[in-house]
């Protein structure tokens, strides 16, 4: 969605197609281009002589080149975006919540972080920094630890990344009650607006998603519909929807029935436990009661995610190595993972007065990383392995007829 912002922004004639392996994505439009299967490839390139097959993707690179191959694409026909774009910025223009979900840092006890909304005025300073300092910058993620909704200047913000040739991407909560937000930010297009959840009913949400309200929600995903249509804009609206022992059942089915009525993607994720001072702990030995409630509603507890994910090898960690983070405040954290503002893991005060060559080296030196790589932390955290963590949570006990 980024590169095909980038394309148009910069002269170019836009994508032919999106191409996914993922079935939920086929035949459906992804900001009014079509998704097609990778099996498609050959007819695409009968039909366009000069077609350019760009891999944009974070994981598989290698795995996408080596299909092309056995398809007979030579590799003068394809590009990987990788080469061209390495670093993916979060500003996280909201440094707080309104739930409390207990997964997340804003909903553990001992998790601790100023809170506040950017300025207006800083967040185009971030972005034009962002985009003298770096080759490409096609698309910024708007949320790392806060609800954007809850900023009054959000729809703005999507705007002047728009003018910036930029495309936004924001996850919301959607529990919500602020209909001109919402209208404004639609109006803004955003490429893609993630709206996490997990359940259809009050009894399992409220467990997982504390402090929200699932029929609030509801009725915004209905809102939401009606704006799309309304302003007519190509917005890719994805529910993803967080799963736990306790929803995987009717609560699923009815909410995936809901998007697919509404013409939204529906995606799943088997919930992880955040932030990393917290898994940190827990790989130490400490006790923790809190967390233990939430653990005995995970499809995939903690010890399995890491033993599963533990099985793809990773060079480095790519939080580190591909992201940059920037907080309301303009601090920069090592990563978006961590959340204490802890010294030790910021590496920079003021990210508008420190150079990227500095913030690169000073993410070096985060002591921090040394422990959370060595517990397998970064590969837990992206969820790799998925079809082993499948297999684990089909050994669960499911209370969601
Ligand atoms: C901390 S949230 C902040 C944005 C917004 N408040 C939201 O919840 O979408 C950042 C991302 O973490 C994801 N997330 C939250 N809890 C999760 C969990 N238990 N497992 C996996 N992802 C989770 C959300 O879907 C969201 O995209
Ligand atoms: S996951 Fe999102 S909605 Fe839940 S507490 Fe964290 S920031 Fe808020
Ligand atoms: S190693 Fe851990 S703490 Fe360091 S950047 Fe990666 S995820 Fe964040």
């Amino acid at each position: 969605m980024g590169f095909s912002r980038f394309l148009a922004s910069n002269g170019h004639s836009g994508v032919t197609a999106f191409v996914d392996s993922d079935p939920a994505l086929q035949d459906k439009q992804v900001n009014g281009i079509s998704v097609v299967s990778p099996q498609s490839l050959p007819v695409l390139r009968e039909q366009y002589p000069s077609l350019m097959i760009v891999i944009a993707v974070a994981l598989k690179e290698q795995e996408i080149i080596q299909m092309l191959g056995d398809m007979n694409f030579g590799s003068d026909e394809y590009k990987a975006y990788s080469n061209y774009c390495t670093d993916f910025y979060t500003i996280d223009v909201v440094g707080t919540c309104n739930l409390k979900c207990p997964s997340c840092a804003h909903g553990s006890e001992g998790m601790e972080s100023p809170r506040g909304l950017m300025p207006f005025d800083n967040f185009k300073k971030v972005v034009d920094k962002a985009i003298s300092e770096t080759g490409i910058v096609s698309h910024i993620s708007l949320f790392s630890w806060g609800e954007p909704l809850l900023h009054p200047k959000l729809g703005r913000m999507v705007d002047y990344l728009h003018q910036n040739g930029v495309a936004a991407a924001v996850s919301s909560n959607l529990s919500i009650k602020e209909d001109k937000l919402l209208r404004k930010l639609i109006q803004s297009s955003p490429e893609y607006l993630k709206v996490s959840l997990s359940g259809y009913y009050p009894d399992a949400y409220n467990q997982t998603h504390t402090g929200g309200d699932i029929n609030l929600v509801k009725s915004n995903l209905y809102r939401l519909r009606y704006l799309i249509d309304k302003y007519q804009v190509t917005t890719l609206v994805d529910v993803n929807y967080h799963l736990y022992t306790n929803n995987c059942g009717k609560n699923l089915r009815k909410m995936k029935a809901l998007c697919d009525e509404l013409g939204f993607l529906f995606s799943t994720i088997y919930s992880l436990v955040m932030p990393i001072e917290r898994l940190i702990s827990h790989c130490k030995g400490v006790e923790n009661s809190q967390l233990d409630r939430l653990r005995s509603l995970l499809l995939v507890d903690i010890d399995e995610g890491i033993g599963a994910s533990s099985k793809v090898e990773i060079n480095g960690c790519p939080f580190r190595d591909n992201q940059i983070n920037i907080n309301w405040d303009l601090t920069v954290p090592v990563c978006c993972i961590v959340f204490n503002r802890n010294p030790d893991i910021m590496v920079a005060n003021n990210y508008l007065k420190t150079s990227m060559t500095k913030i690169d080296a000073a993410k070096r030196e985060v002591k921090l990383c040394g422990q959370c790589m060595a517990f397998g932390l970064p590969a837990y955290n992206m969820g790799f392995n998925r079809d082993r963590w499948a297999e684990i949570a089909g050994t669960k006990e499911i209370v969601d007829s």
